[in-house]
């Protein structure tokens, strides 16, 4: 296989998704066939990135994505976590192989058109063929669970409004929110565009004020009820406005970085899926990143009173989904059709992306 193909894969891949944009993958060529993606996370100074399970689903995008990539040259793709490799930088052993004849995925025209949507979407139901693609997505180790009438999503908007709560008012989570943003564009290379997150430009300005400072967050937050414009624009108001809330489920729980891995992959064939529908899709992994620290007895912040906030929001996603504590969720989504954003986030060159030979 030549080095030039094997770029154009590359190349190709970068589009994969990763919170917050990170993008938490460095490539090394070892052989023409056969590429060495270090994986890293941000655990350490991103409180969204739980364990790093974020950064190892944005992983297995990665991989399903170099997958669906190479089909387009006739390769077939195999995988392994290099054994040995630590879980907060795991390495990927990923070789392609000729396959003559082989037919590109259905999925390769989309790699570069999906996107996030976090804007309003139209309410058009999901139609019965729609319903059916993207509960097959994600292969069979997964289920997806629909919440698609307007009462049940009055009632994720609300679990997404409590979640907003904890997010603005912890200050734990102060500082990623202050690091993820790229204000004043509607490109961003490494982060989120101020374009692309959902609110109007006059909140974008105060959110950009406000955001200089843990005080001034405070400040609002206890004043001038802070959290409410935020809240509805980001939260309330795009979960009525969407076609379908859907829950992603494991038919067995995650546990390992294999199992969050392909928690990855599904995910990624997820939302192509919904792309070749032409739909949009929102990730809201809040609530789901909550519930895993309080379903795994962690804390999420040094003040009480979000911890017993944050257990209540499991409880209620719980019951919203209807199952017992010990069931895994791996990825939630809004979906629905709308017109595509016209601010959206670009990836690092591949040149960045290289390690040296
Ligand atoms: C594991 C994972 C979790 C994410 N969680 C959220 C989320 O909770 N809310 C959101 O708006 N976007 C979320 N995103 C979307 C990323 O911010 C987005 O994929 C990234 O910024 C790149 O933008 P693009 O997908 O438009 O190319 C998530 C993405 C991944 C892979």
């Amino acid at each position: 296989m030549s080095r030039e193909v094997l770029v154009k894969i590359l190349d190709l891949a970068r589009w994969a998704p990763s919170g917050d944009n990170t993008q938490p993958w460095r490539f090394e060529i070892v052989e023409d066939n056969h590429v060495a993606v270090h994986g890293f996370d941000t655990r350490a100074n991103v409180l969204y990135d739980f364990d790093g399970r974020p950064s190892q689903m944005a992983h297995g995008a990665l991989i399903e994505t170099l997958r669906i990539a190479a089909t387009g040259f006739e390769r077939l793709t195999e995988w392994c976590v290099r054994s040995g490799s630590p879980d907060d930088a795991p390495v990927y052993d990923v070789k392609f192989a000729i396959s003559p004849g082989l037919l590109p995925d259905h999925l390769l025209p989309y790699i570069e058109k999906r996107v996030v949507q976090r804007r309003p979407m139209r309410m058009l139901p999901l139609t019965p063929e729609q319903r059916d693609a993207l509960s097959m997505a994600p292969g069979p180790d997964f289920s997806v669970q629909f919440f698609e009438s307007s009462s049940q999503r009055l009632k994720v908007a609300r679990l997404l409004w409590d979640s907003a709560y904890i997010r603005l008012t912890c200050p734990e989570a102060f500082k990623v929110h202050q690091e993820i943003i790229e204000w004043g564009v509607r490109f961003s290379n490494d982060r989120l565009p101020e374009g692309a997150i959902g609110v109007d430009p006059i909140t974008a300005k105060l959110m950009k004020w406000i955001m200089q400072s843990w005080g001034r967050v405070e400040f609002f937050n206890q004043y001038l009820m802070g959290t409410i414009a935020p809240r509805i624009q980001l939260d309330f108001i795009p979960a009525i406005a969407c076609a379908a809330h859907l829950l992603l489920r494991p038919l067995k729980p995650l546990d390992t970085l294999n199992d969050y891995v392909k928690a990855g992959i599904a995910m990624q064939r997820l939302w192509l899926t919904t792309t070749s529908l032409g739909l949009h899709l929102q990730p809201e992994m809040t609530p789901v990143i909550f519930r895993w620290y309080v379903r795994g007895g962690r804390e999420i912040s040094a003040q009480t009173e979000i911890n017993s906030k944050a257990q209540l929001l499991a409880s209620r996603f719980e019951t919203l989904a209807k199952v017992s504590n010990n069931h895994g969720f791996a990825f939630f989504c809004r979906v629905g059709s709308s017109t595509t954003p016209k601010s959206r986030s670009l990836r690092k060159l591949l040149s960045q992306l290289l390690l040296s030979e």
